[in-house]
């Protein structure tokens, strides 16, 4: 019988993952709607959720803005601190669940997210999306990247995605993608605090 720490909605299941040389999802390109949120916003803080080995904070480190990474997955954790250990700019990296950051405190200009949300079932969906707007600054942006077919079997569209944020956030661009040749989409959401 498959116990819950199989279920990719869990950690166990992303440590065993990330023990391993390499990932499925070890795409190491800076996505250009990234750079595209430097550019935008200047942002001088990022948070960065589910941030696996941490590329992409370390991607925004380097530009000189004060990253944060968040993952429930110890072990990518670990793994991407070492790899930044002797970066001149080093993001700040967290173990800890989307669902509940409670030992943030600051507020940042803006946050992303590149393949978690889209593990996520509908209830921690939501406490996703309170928890990012708690640590938004007011206008802030919020850039996502999710598979159209979300692990829990629902499918992620700009419709879904403007209702699940609609309390907090304004869709204000959505564009389909063949990131990883998987049928997805990039969302840009603006934090209506
Ligand atoms: C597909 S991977 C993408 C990792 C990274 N963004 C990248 O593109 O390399 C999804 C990541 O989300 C993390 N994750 C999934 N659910 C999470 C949760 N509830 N809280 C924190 N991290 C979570 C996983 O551990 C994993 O590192």
């Amino acid at each position: 019988m498959n116990d819950k720490s199989d279920a990719p909605g869990k950690s166990e299941y992303f440590d065993k993952a990330y023990r391993a040389p390499i990932t499925l999802w070890g795409d190491v390109r800076i996505p250009e709607e990234l750079k595209d949120i430097v550019e935008t916003y200047k942002p001088k803080t990022s948070l960065e959720l589910g941030c696996g080995l941490g590329r992409f904070s370390a991607f925004m480190a380097r530009q000189g803005i004060k990253a944060t990474g968040v993952d429930f997955s110890p072990v990518a954790v670990e793994k991407a601190k070492k790899r930044v250990a002797n970066n001149e700019h080093k993001p700040t990296f967290i173990a800890g669940d989307v669902t509940n950051l409670e030992m943030i405190t600051e507020q940042f200009d803006v946050s992303f997210d590149v393949g978690c949300f889209h593990c996520l079932d509908e209830d921690d969906q939501q406490k996703y999306v309170s928890e990012i707007y708690r640590l938004l600054k007011p206008g802030a942006a919020h850039l996502l990247w999710t598979m159209d077919h979300a692990r829990s079997d629902i499918m992620l569209n700009p419709n879904y995605i403007a209702k699940v944020f609609e309390n907090h956030f304004q869709l204000v661009n959505s564009k389909s993608s063949r990131r990883r040749i998987i049928s997805s989409h990039w969302y840009w959401l603006i934090c209506a605090k």
